[in-house]
């Protein structure tokens, strides 16, 4: 066990009314910190108050983006318990990208610690309502001041906390998206399995043309603006008669925890889900004749967004007459069901607040 210093707020802040909280607007009273360098290791871990961090105008983070986040989140079973749904995915995962982006990945330890101590110091903040939950931010930036283009030899680890509801004004209503063919958010090689900060750089101007347009999230193509690669912060699925598609993880695509535990439930299931490369052009060409019956996109904000109408070519498709679908709708219940506890957790993917 790290030894975690505390200082807690004198006033808390007063808690945010919890049908309007919408996504990411509040932060709790407190925030997880810890620094990294080469040759110290990990050192000054601490829950302190939510405030601004003192950093040199010459960090690299700054400058070269080194930054990387994950999105997870706590929830409230009617119990009153607290528990956190598959933790380890996401520290795997920042694993994975700090990796790539040349970050130091606090150890498992220090991150189940820093995130459990932090959530039971705000454990005001989660709220009880059905579809509410505590937003989790741990992230990861290079803080060494340098301008010379090379890996940090600082890294700060921090854990922000939300208090969070619908993802979408929509809520769990059907969205529109638009099929971006001019904007690519990622390409092989680059960053685009991994949870950059960059990547959502790349991806702003094309979201903010598609809101102004009236849709919700962008549908992103590969560098051939043919193959489908994912929805803004979701991974994506399509429902055929014969088979339930999502791409395949092709180097690219972000790999959603979400899009992993759907996949383990179709298969729980026995329906026949399929990770292949689908295009735009078959997605089109099934709707027209009748084949696709739902679309969804899969993500910890948003859990399960149906998809009412993708604009591609000048044109807007409806899908399923913009209803929500039997299918999305089950799975969105089966795993809000289990994040609440109203569900068995027969995955092993909750895990109880513990300090
Ligand atoms: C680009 C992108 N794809 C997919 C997802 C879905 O991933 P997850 O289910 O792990 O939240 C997200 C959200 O984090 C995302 O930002």
């Amino acid at each position: 066990m790290t030894n975690i210093s505390k200082t807690l707020v004198t006033t808390p802040k007063a808690l945010p009314p919890s049908d309007k909280l919408g996504f990411g607007q509040y932060f709790t009273d407190h925030m997880f910190v810890a620094k990294y360098a080469e040759g110290k290791g990990w050192y000054d871990a601490q829950i302190l108050p939510y405030g601004p961090l003192e950093i040199d105008p010459g960090a690299s983070v700054l400058h070269y983006g080194q930054a990387l986040f994950e999105g997870m989140k706590a929830f409230r079973q009617a119990d009153g318990k607290v528990v956190f749904f598959r933790p380890e995915f996401n520290y795997n995962r920042l694993v994975e990208g700090a990796e790539r982006i040349c970050l130091e990945a606090p150890p498992m330890e220090l991150f189940m610690q820093g995130l459990h101590e932090l959530v039971a110091a705000d454990e005001r903040w989660i709220p009880h309502e059905p579809n509410t939950s505590l937003y989790i931010r741990p992230t990861l930036i290079g803080t060494e001041a340098f301008l010379g283009v090379r890996p940090s030899r600082e890294t700060t680890f921090m854990i922000l906390l939300s208090p969070v509801g619908a993802y979408y004004a929509e809520g769990t209503k059907p969205v529109k998206i638009w099929t971006e063919e001019k904007y690519l958010r990622a390409a092989p090689g680059g960053l685009g399995a991994v949870k950059a900060g960059a990547n959502y750089a790349a991806s702003l101007k094309a979201a903010l043309e598609a809101k102004k347009k009236g849709y919700a999230q962008v549908l992103w193509l590969d560098v051939e603006h043919l193959g489908i690669e994912e929805v803004g912060t979701m991974n994506a699925f399509f429902v055929f008669n014969n088979e339930i598609v999502t791409p395949e993880l092709n180097g690219s695509i972000l790999s959603g925890g979400t899009r992993d535990a759907i996949i383990q439930v179709l298969k729980k299931k026995n329906l026949p889900i399929v990770e292949r490369r689908i295009t735009i052009t078959e997605v089109i060409e099934r709707l027209d004749k009748g084949e696709l019956k739902e679309a969804f996109g899969t993500g910890t904000a948003a859990v399960i967004s149906p998809i009412g109408v993708i604009h591609y070519n000048e044109k807007d498709w409806t899908i399923n007459n913009c209803e929500n679908g039997p299918l999305s709708t089950e799975l969105y219940k089966e795993i809000t069901s289990i994040q609440k506890g109203a569900l068995k957790d027969d995955f092993g993917w909750i895990v109880p607040l513990t300090v």
